[in-house]
């Protein structure tokens, strides 16, 4: 028997809601678990990545560990379209997709709660790996051990704008440029920017996103890390049908948010972009309601 788990890319932070709120999309990486006599196979993905470091394998054997799965051997083949390192959340997409590999040998992957937390664990913040389980928007609160998590009911129809440069960064790095304490007046703007863009999501008042996905939390100082970081978000901010744009997760990919009816969106915003954006991939994704999805071959 054969586990096949699909897990979406997912977008997280939205502007202000730094480790909080993410969101799925429609790219995926796919993975295929089989249990063997010993040893591990795994093909798919880079040689480098082929050996007992590999993330999905280390989240299967916490995920075998907390559901009390006995196994001697495991191969796992990967394929998928979710870029890797870019602020997409591919790393995400190995972590549950190695838990809830682990689950289903014991006919429990669908313990989406169960399975949140100890990828929050492993990952250290939910805000990826909690659209990746349950799909569209989502906001997470994090405790000792216990974690959170809500979906938003988006009223509008919207596409969401994946920017993603060539180049990649790490979240290790992304996150160490960020100050440990913030001005009250910062903080005070991020908790009203969240707010604002989660009632305007729910409630369908589309004015309200540019202001609620701006950001002070981490966006500044990230933003020199990404070449062309400012001049893209300015020319996103003066087109008068993107809604919102933020830093996707840790970068580098910049997000933007139209509406379904602007069809000719990605076009507009190529040519205005121009040159800042040369041999960057842009792709033209909608949420993911359901999160992951497991079938057994
Ligand atoms: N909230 C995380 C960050 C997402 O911005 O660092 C990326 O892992």
């Amino acid at each position: 028997m054969k586990v096949k788990v699909k897990v979406p890319a997912t977008s997280a932070n939205l502007g202000p809601g730094f480790d909080v709120a993410g969101l799925a999309v429609t790219l995926y990486n796919t993975f295929v678990f089989e249990l063997i006599e010993n040893g591990l196979e795994i093909i798919g993905c880079p040689e480098q990545f082929c050996n007992e470091e590999n993330m999905t394998y280390q989240a299967f054997v916490e995920g075998a560990k907390a559901c009390g799965l006995d196994f001697k051997g495991l191969r796992i083949e990967c394929s998928g379209d979710v870029p890797y390192t870019r602020g997409l959340g591919s790393s995400s997409t190995c972590i549950v997709a190695g838990i809830v590999g682990a689950y289903a040998f014991q006919d429990r992957y669908n313990d989406r709660q169960e399975i949140l937390e100890l990828a929050t664990k492993i990952e250290g913040h939910p805000d990826n790996v909690a659209p990746a389980i349950f799909g569209g928007l989502t906001v997470s609160v994090m405790e000792t051990d216990h974690v959170t998590t809500l979906n938003i009911p988006v009223k509008h129809d919207y596409r969401f704008v994946a920017f993603i440069p060539p180049f990649t960064l790490s979240t290790e790095k992304s996150r160490s440029v960020l100050p440990q304490i913030l001005p009250r007046s910062d903080a005070i703007k991020n908790v009203s920017h969240l707010a604002l863009m989660v009632a305007s999501l729910i409630n369908g008042y589309d004015e309200g996103l540019k202001l609620g996905f701006k950001d002070r939390l981490h966006q500044p100082y990230r933003g020199d890390l990404i070449q062309g970081f400012k001049e893209i978000m300015e020319v996103l901010e003066n087109d008068k049908k993107v809604l919102g744009a933020y830093l996707s997760g840790a970068g580098p990919t910049i997000m933007a948010l139209i509406k379904a009816e602007d069809t000719k969106g990605v076009v507009r915003l190529k040519e205005e972009l121009g040159s800042l954006i040369d041999e960057w991939q842009v792709e033209k994704l909608e949420l993911d309601m359901r999160g992951y999805t497991c079938d057994y071959e």
